[in-house]
Order: C-alpha cells, then structure tokens, then sequence
C-alpha cells in the first residue's frame, strides 16, 4: 500500500475547484465559500474552514474485492472529470463502540457498501481520507471526481447509500459539489 498522504481541503477565495453546493445531508452545514483547494503536502491557503485527512489501510475490504475494485476504478485528476463533491462523515458512537466484525457485517454484508459503490465504477474516481483520530467534527472525508454527464448517476448512488443499515450510523453528513472549467 502507498504510504499515508496528508490533504487538506480549504474552503475559500483561492484554489482549484469552485464550490457550487454546500448541502446539510444531516447534522449543521459548512459554511459556503467561493472555491476549494486540495492541498497535499506542504501547508494549506488561508480560508473559511479547512478539513485535513489522510489516506490510510483499507480495513473492511477483502481480498477479493480489492482486486475487483484495483481492476475497476480510476484514478482522480483525470481531464474529464469536471465535477467533484466532498462529503466529510461522521458516524455515531454507536458505531464505533462495536467491534470490527460487526462493523464489517454492517458495512458489506447488509448493507453492500463496495457492491453498490463498484456498479459506478470507473466513472466515479474516489479516495477516502481518515480524520477520526485527529479530533475535529468528522471521521472521514469522503472524494470523488467524475464527469458533468456522470453527476445523475452519482446521486443515484447517494440514494442507494443512505438507504441502508450502514447509514443509520451516520451522524453528520455535508455534500460539498464541486466544479473545474
Ligand atoms: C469506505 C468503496 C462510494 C463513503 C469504503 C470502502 C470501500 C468503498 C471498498 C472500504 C475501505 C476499507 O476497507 O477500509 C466505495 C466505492 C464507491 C464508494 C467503490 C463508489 C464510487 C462512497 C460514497 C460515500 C462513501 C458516495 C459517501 C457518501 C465511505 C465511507 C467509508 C467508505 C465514509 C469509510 C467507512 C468506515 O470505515 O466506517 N468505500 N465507496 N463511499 N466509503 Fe465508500
């Protein structure tokens, strides 16, 4: 596995992306900002808020299905994809008070996180970050990159997610959508 990297997001006047929605899926909003940077590395621009994550081991998928999702997905910074969204996760304490395979048996058994995620591949281009550990209002900040013609099915996919078990877990949510010319 790649080492662990650190990113930013900064919501602000400066960056790559322009912010076009700021949606409360469930718990308080972020403030709205003109544009979003992604920083990796090196210290982020000043802003209204920033969120740092970093990417980590995979701890629920299998084998298995690491080796469909390697054959499957794409890679981020592709020049088709136009579109972003940013959702930083927040799950109960009810979550993390079980043990790891009851979290798994939620996650991919009942709720079939990886199988409903992987009917989107590749056009959905993705990378979890990690933050629980580093305090703060969210445990992850969830990305993904795909094209203007890709965000009906993308949304598509957000409904099939929050209608499952795993969902009932979440206890804060925000999409962020994103836009690059
Ligand atoms: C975790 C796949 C879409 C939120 C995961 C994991 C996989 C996966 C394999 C487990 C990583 C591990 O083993 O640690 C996918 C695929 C998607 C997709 C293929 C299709 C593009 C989404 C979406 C969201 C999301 C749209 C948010 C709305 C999360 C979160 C985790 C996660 C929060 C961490 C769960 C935890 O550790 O408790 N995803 N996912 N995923 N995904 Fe997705």
């Amino acid at each position: 596995m790649a080492a662990p990297m650190t990113v930013a997001f900064t919501a602000g006047d400066s960056g790559d992306w322009r912010i076009t929605a700021v949606t409360g899926v469930s718990g308080p909003p972020l403030p709205v900002a003109p544009r979003l940077a992604v920083t990796t590395g090196g210290p982020p621009p000043p802003g209204t808020w920033t969120l740092t994550g970093t990417t980590s081991n995979v701890r629920y998928a299998t084998s298995s299905e690491m080796g469909q999702l390697a054959a499957r997905q794409e890679g981020l910074g592709r020049p088709q994809a136009r579109r972003a969204a940013l959702i930083p996760i927040r799950k109960s304490e009810a979550w993390w008070d079980l043990a790891q395979d009851e979290r798994r048996a939620i996650f991919e058994e009942r709720s079939r996180h990886t199988a409903i995620g992987m009917d989107y591949l590749p056009a959905i281009a993705r990378r979890l970050h990690h933050c629980r550990e580093l305090g703060g209002a969210y445990d992850f900040l969830t990305w993904f990159e795909f094209s203007p013609d890709a965000e009906t099915e993308f949304d598509a996919m957000l409904a099939r997610l929050r209608a499952t078990e795993e969902w009932r877990f979440v206890a804060a949510e925000v999409d962020i959508r994103l836009a690059r010319d």
